[in-house]
């Protein structure tokens, strides 16, 4: 849909249930991770994107400490008073919106009342942070109806971040919130999770990047992904008794690591080795991309699917079905699993002139072996969250 188009949608949507138009248009956008699965709470490295898939919060400010939010994406809506912010079981959507407002509410920030409806484009539950793009939009609306916040970047992403960990009740690393709010345009971000800054990082100009998406919905809150960050928790501190001194994973080398490998229990050294590995592929994989190394890039993201698939165990049946078409398909150059895993995208790297070609392909051999219609569309790397002027 055009911009305008959905613009227009949007506004009227907004009048018929809120009798008014919007006076303010936030906009934040979903990401993918071309490199480094789970590599963000091990403070590690990822090469990620933030991609022309986004959420937008069309917003009225109001004159009392009430939020008043729909969805055109989502059942229900409602209400809550920022004097008395609780969590909401009918409609759980609502709780990132509610986990944000709260999360800067609690560090002192002045919240201004509003009417809001959201409209998404992120497809939900795939992979590709529709989560950490509602919060991001909800705190960019907040932040401009306030006018007078005045707040460093990077604690903006930390407390969005919070509101998942803290009122939604999902642990989840900083990666989504820092791609949402830092996208840039054209490039991917080499972000770093420890030191939390990045430097921007080029592609091949005749590559695209694809999302060949399974439709197998994850469920992130359930136990696999504590699990594992609980188990890369458990290696650090086992290898901490040889290399003390050592906070996280990103502190080993793979040498020294290799060197102690066999005293872990073997669950652990399975999830800990992919770590390692793959925070080594995120580096590689940046500069075989600006070198346009394609040999480089089809055995890296070989290597970290594997790892995934086989140490890390996070990937689906569906995920399998997928790859299959994917590395079968005209003009790939390699593919991989993106987000966390247990269904959701895989992201391809695609010769652009094959593009349609990929597409069809993947989209029917994927429907023939599993019955499930994939989404399978180039996605290009867009500016992170901020206001529209419309
Ligand atoms: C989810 C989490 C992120 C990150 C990825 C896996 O998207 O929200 O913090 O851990 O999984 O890389």
């Amino acid at each position: 849909m055009k911009r305008q188009q959905r613009k227009a949608m949007v506004s009227e949507a907004f009048e018929k249930r809120f009798g008014r138009a919007p006076t303010l248009w936030a906009q934040a956008p979903g990401r993918v991770d071309l490199m480094g699965n789970h590599t963000d709470y091990n403070e590690g490295y990822v090469l990620t994107m933030a991609i022309d898939r986004n959420t937008w919060l069309a917003v009225l400010p109001r004159d009392d400490r009430k939020i008043v939010i729909f969805s055109l994406n989502f059942e229900g809506g409602g209400e809550f008073d920022l004097n008395d912010i609780r969590h909401d079981e009918s409609f759980p959507w609502t709780n990132y919106v509610r986990g944000v407002a709260a999360a800067f509410q609690d560090e002192g920030f002045r919240l201004h009342g509003f009417d809001g409806l959201i409209h998404s484009t992120i497809p939900f539950g795939s992979g590709l942070s529709s989560s950490a793009a509602l919060e991001v939009v909800t705190a960019t609306a907040l932040k401009n109806l306030a006018a007078n916040w005045e707040i460093d970047p990077v604690r903006f992403v930390r407390l969005c971040q919070r509101a998942e960990n803290e009122f939604v009740g999902m642990n989840c690393g900083v990666l989504d919130q820092y791609s949402s709010t830092f996208g840039e345009a054209g490039h991917s971000l080499l972000l770093d999770c420890r030191n939390l800054t990045h430097r921007t990082a080029s592609m091949p100009e005749d590559l695209l990047v694809v999302i060949c998406d399974t439709r197998i919905e994850r469920e992130l809150t359930g136990s696999e992904y504590g699990e594992r960050r609980a188990q890369c928790e458990e290696g650090v501190r086992r290898m901490a008794g040889f290399y003390p001194g050592i906070t996280h994973l990103r502190d080993l080398t793979l040498e020294q690591f290799i060197e102690q490998e066999a005293l872990l229990p073997e669950v652990v050294a399975r999830r800990c080795r992919f770590i390692i590995e793959e925070n080594q592929r995120v580096l590689d994989l940046a500069r075989a991309l600006s070198a346009d190394e394609r040999t480089a890039i089809r055995a890296l993201t070989e290597g970290s699917y594997a790892g995934a698939r086989d140490l890390y165990e996070i990937v689906s049946p569906a995920t399998e079905h997928m790859m299959k078409a994917v590395l079968s398909g005209p003009g790939v150059v390699g593919a991989r699993q993106a987000g966390a895993g247990f269904g959701g995208c895989t992201v391809a790297f695609v010769e652009r002139d094959e593009v349609e070609a990929f597409t069809d392909h993947v989209g029917r051999l994927y429907f023939s072996t599993t019955k499930i219609e994939p989404e399978v569309y180039p996605v290009q790397a867009a500016p992170g969250a901020g206001l529209m002027r419309l």
